[in-house]
């Protein structure tokens, strides 16, 4: 075999790399390698694209609810297309699409994995938004389904509104008839949401719980969604009737969730958790079908879409790492394996 021919087998496996928890762009390494290959049961898949995640950039760090053993690719999520399958991985596979499973180790141009494990793609999704539909919407659609019994026409308190997740809030909310007051850190995003179906916009600031309340109207609020912490989270406690749900899914700020003790004497609020990694472990194989049957048919039809700022090749991850930490990005970070 010729050196070139042997540099283009090899670059065919090239993946992302890390050995070592730190710094995103100081841990992680492009190596090649091959492709892989498929057992039996499991198949051969060509990622076409990636995001990254807060959640990547904090498996990364060592800064996350599962880690990886090192070393490891990583990347939560993202959408392929089978290549091969094994002998007894059941026809019809190869030249599908799927989403990666969960925790696949997505920065790569190939990998290996069970049959079992993937979801087929209809053809009409849109490939780069079936990349990031595993993670954020999925948690949009099950903390608003799962612990608030919503009523058409509710209203919903969140933070980080023009997030992955806060945007796919905005738009499932609007398709099942609940209303949004939505809270940024910044300005000039009011038209921007409101286009998506937003209800109301208020930027974070001084007498925020106020400012929510004029913006509803007074309205009962029953459900908040925090992925901030801190005053912003305050606020939104502070905006929820007798026995509302405030779910934390993200910590944006870093900074804790403090609530006030008359918060919990007089209005009984209820404090939850959420985090799509265990709903994956714990949800059945029809409650996750249906639930991707819902997210699929969404984003064929437009109602639910994430943008997309910009799309780097697996070459240029450290540009990539760096413009996914950046605050005031227009959209999703992809990576193009
Ligand atoms: N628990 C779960 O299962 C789960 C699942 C998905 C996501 N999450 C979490 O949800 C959060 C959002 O994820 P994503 O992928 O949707 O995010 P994303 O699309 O990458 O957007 C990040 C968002 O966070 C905002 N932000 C950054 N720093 C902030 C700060 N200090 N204070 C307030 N807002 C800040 C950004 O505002 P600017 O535009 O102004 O910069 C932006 O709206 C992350 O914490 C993520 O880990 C959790």
């Amino acid at each position: 075999m010729t050196p070139y021919a042997t540099e283009a087998i090899a670059e065919e496996g090239s993946a992302i790399w890390f050995s070592q928890f730190g710094a995103p762009n100081a841990v992680v390494e492009l190596r090649n390698g091959p492709p892989g290959h498929p057992g039996s049961d499991e198949v051969l898949v060509e990622v076409e694209f990636a995001p990254i995640n807060p959640a990547d950039l904090n498996v990364l760090e060592g800064k996350y609810g599962i880690l990886p053993t090192l070393p490891a690719v990583p990347g939560i999520e993202g959408v392929g297309v089978v290549r091969k399958a094994g002998a007894q991985a059941g026809g019809g596979w190869v030249g599908k699409r799927v989403l990666l499973p969960h925790g696949f180790g997505s920065w790569r141009k190939f990998g290996v994995c069970h049959k079992a494990n993937l979801v087929v793609v209809p053809e009409g999704v849109p490939v780069q938004q079936a990349a990031m539909l595993r993670i954020n919407p999925a948690t949009a659609w099950c903390m608003l389904r799962e612990f608030v019994s919503l009523k058409p026409g509710e209203w919903i308190v969140q933070n980080a509104a023009n997030s992955g997740v806060g945007r796919a809030v905005i738009q499932i909310a609007k398709a099942c008839g609940w209303r949004t007051v939505n809270v940024v850190r910044r300005e000039g995003l009011e038209a921007e949401l409101a286009s998506i179906g937003a209800d109301a916009v208020v930027v974070e600031g001084e007498q925020l719980a106020k400012r929510i309340e004029a913006a509803t109207g007074g309205a009962l609020v029953r459900l908040g969604l925090n992925a901030v912490g801190g005053e912003s989270a305050l606020g939104l406690a502070k905006v929820l009737t007798e026995g509302g749900t405030l779910v934390t899914y993200g910590a944006m700020s870093l900074q804790p969730v403090r609530i006030p003790n008359g918060l919990l004497i007089f209005k009984d609020l209820d404090f939850r958790g959420f985090w799509v990694s265990r709903w994956y472990a714990q949800s059945t194989q029809q409650q996750r079908q249906s639930m991707f049957n819902q997210l699929f048919q969404w984003a064929e039809s437009g109602v639910l879409h994430t943008p997309v700022e910009a799309v780097y090749p697996l070459g240029e991850i450290d540009t990539a790492l760096s413009h996914a930490a950046r605050g005031a990005r227009a959209g999703k970070v992809l990576l193009a394996p």
